[in-house]
């Protein structure tokens, strides 16, 4: 969720085929076609952290940071969803340190994640994963685009130094809440765009 000058950037970022891999590579399935997944993926990531940065921004300023995080739990996996059956991948969103319990890094996920997190930014624009798991019927190409931490408005709620009283709020929702204590730079997330392979056959 970036403003929306920066976002421009991003998008011009994420369209460049410098992007960190691993895994894929030759196998029965072909070469995997970074730029071609970088092209469908990066603006369905983009348009998901737009809509939801927008819609709490509005929520802090018109109603208080209490009901934005009503609004970002509720208006969160609704944007996911409708992302998810425009483009026909699952989108979401996953976090070691997470919020809602259900956004953890998948096993099979956890290095992909790790190089993220080892540097979140990558010549100042955030940095991505791509590749393949998976054979036939299962195979899924997967693109892991980092959310680095911002300070604003990110800091109110996953900051170094949450209001206690809306830290309280926060823990009434969800009570084994690991994200807090971030800094901007950090790496606070990630968007994950997953396709069926044969969407690049
Ligand atoms: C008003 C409080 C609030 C603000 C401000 C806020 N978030 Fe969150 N964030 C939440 C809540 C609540 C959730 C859990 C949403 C859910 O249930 O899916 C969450 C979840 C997330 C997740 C999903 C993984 C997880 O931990 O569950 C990411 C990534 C994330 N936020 C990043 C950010 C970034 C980046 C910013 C700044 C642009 C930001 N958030 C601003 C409240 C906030």
């Amino acid at each position: 969720m970036s403003g929306m000058a920066k976002s421009k950037i991003w998008i011009a970022a994420a369209s460049l085929p410098l992007l960190a891999s691993c895994g894929g590579g030759a196998g029965e399935a072909g070469p995997l076609d970074e730029v071609a997944v970088t092209a469908r993926s990066a603006p369905v990531a983009q348009e998901f952290q737009q809509k939801l940065k927008a819609q709490l921004v509005a929520a802090l300023t018109n109603s208080g940071p209490e009901s934005a995080v009503s609004v970002c739990s509720q208006v969160a996996p609704a944007i996911a969803a409708t992302a998810s059956e425009e483009s026909g991948a699952e989108v979401s969103r996953i976090a070691r340190r997470n919020r809602n319990p259900d956004a953890g890094v998948p096993a099979a996920m956890q290095s992909q994640y790790d190089a993220l997190a080892a540097q979140p930014l990558s010549d100042g624009k955030p940095a991505v994963q791509i590749w393949r798991s998976g054979e036939g019927e299962n195979a899924r190409i997967h693109y892991l685009s980092a959310i680095p931490m911002q300070d604003q408005p990110c800091s109110v709620c996953h900051g170094t130094a949450v209001d206690p009283a809306l830290k309280q709020h926060i823990d009434s929702l969800y009570p084994g809440d690991l994200a807090t204590g971030f800094k901007p730079g950090d790496l606070r997330g990630a968007m994950l765009i997953s396709w069926k392979a044969d969407a690049f056959q």
